[in-house]
């Protein structure tokens, strides 16, 4: 079946070959979804004939936000912990373990009802691809089970065993380390597509992020590493180093660090969400953007350092805040998000793309970070089906 969205006053492609500018703008168009898939895109007053058709009525369409960086498997939240820190205490990676009790003592019905319901929420929003995280379980049947419960949801799961050092290996944290790259990651790893580590002070430092890492190699899972969030140190160069598809915070970077994403592969994914909550220092996009670095942009949901769903706060923030103009901020959580999970099928509206879109009840994506905190996101599309 064929669906025509007509009298779009503005639409962002991210194809430069079809419109204006890096977002491939087109003025008064039509996009033409034909079962899961993009099938035409082009002047509205062109469109082909189709079974149905919508009229956008002068409203903008973007593709779904692709939201590469989040952790929604979890029980639980950290409501006192936010207030502590809203009143002049600091963020600090020990938060983590209220949530991995709360999470090992859930049941999979409460996990999935949880996961369920941030889901909605980040729908409603205009997401249409997520990534989630395990790293709230920390024993190996309870990471390989948030990866099963996530899989069920999404394609982009990563293990993240290596999230801090379970609370049982306190003393012996090469022991976690072995556990980790062990029987751990022989039990996530079928269920996994990616290997992620938090190296930072209090979590893991270079030696053992690499080892980690390289293990999630050997078992067929692509590096992704949570990155100089809370001061400077070795993981966003550890990243470009293994070939890590994502370094993610990127909060902390020496002119060293900015050199080797710039020089390497590996997308800066930036967590604004995280330094709202924390009240920490914003990341610098510009100096990234600057010199050719591919920025994501993502909200990094979770119950500790960054609890929203939103993809258009995000944007918004980053705006506002880290240097973005609100073309780079709306490419970066859409196209962006879709290079840090190296994909192609998504995060942009070409013939043939996956049919994810989002119709904004605004005249164009500008509007994303002119109008903080509304509502903006009217209807959505997830694989050519109406979710909205
Ligand atoms: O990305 N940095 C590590 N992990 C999360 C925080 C998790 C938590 O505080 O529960 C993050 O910010
Ligand atoms: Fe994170």
């Amino acid at each position: 079946m064929s669906t025509a969205i007509i009298n779009i006053s503005s639409l962002v492609t991210n194809d430069p070959s079809l419109g204006e500018g890096p977002l491939g703008l087109v003025q008064d168009a039509a996009v033409v979804i034909d079962g899961d898939r993009v099938a035409w895109i082009g002047e509205s007053s062109k469109a082909p004939a189709t079974d149905n058709a919508v009229d956008a009525g002068g409203r903008a369409v973007i593709p779904g936000f692709v939201d590469s960086h989040s952790h929604l498997v979890f029980a639980g939240d950290r409501t006192a912990e936010f207030n502590a820190r809203m009143s002049g205490r600091s963020y600090s990676a020990g938060g983590i373990r209220t949530t991995v009790a709360a999470t090992r003592a859930a049941t999979d019905e409460e996990l999935e009802a949880n996961l369920t319901r941030y889901l909605s929420e980040a729908l409603r929003q205009g997401t249409t691809t997520f990534e989630t995280k395990s790293g709230y379980g920390l024993t190996t049947h309870d990471e390989a089970r948030a990866l099963r419960i996530a899989a069920a949801h999404t394609d982009e799961v990563t293990y993240l065993g290596a999230h801090i050092v379970a609370p049982e290996f306190a003393d012996d944290p090469d022991g976690y380390v072995s556990l980790v790259t062990g029987e751990m990651l022989d039990a996530c790893a079928p269920h996994a597509r990616w290997v992620d580590v938090f190296c930072e002070k209090g979590a893991f430092d270079g030696d053992q992020a690499r080892a980690i890492l390289e293990a999630g190699k050997r078992h067929g899972l692509v590096p992704r590493v949570h990155a100089n969030q809370l001061g400077h140190g070795p993981g966003v160069q550890l990243a470009v180093e293994v070939g890590a598809a994502s370094a993610d915070h990127c909060t902390h970077l020496t002119d060293a660090d900015v050199d080797a994403l710039a020089q390497g592969t590996t997308v800066a994914t930036l967590l604004p969400g995280a330094e709202f909550s924390t009240r920490a220092q914003w990341p610098d996009a510009r100096r990234l953007l600057d010199v050719g670095v591919t920025v994501a942009l993502s909200t990094d949901c979770n119950p500790g350092s960054s609890f929203t769903s939103s993809m258009p706060f995000c944007v918004a923030l980053a705006v506002r805040d880290m240097g973005m103009t609100p073309d780079e901020a709306v490419w970066s959580a859409t196209a962006g998000g879709a290079a840090a999970l190296r994909r192609t099928d998504i995060g942009r509206l070409t013939p043939g793309a996956r049919a994810d879109l989002a119709l904004l009840d605004a005249p164009s994506h500008v509007h994303l970070a002119y109008r903080p905190g509304v509502p903006l996101v009217s209807a959505v599309w997830r694989r050519g089906v109406r979710e909205l």
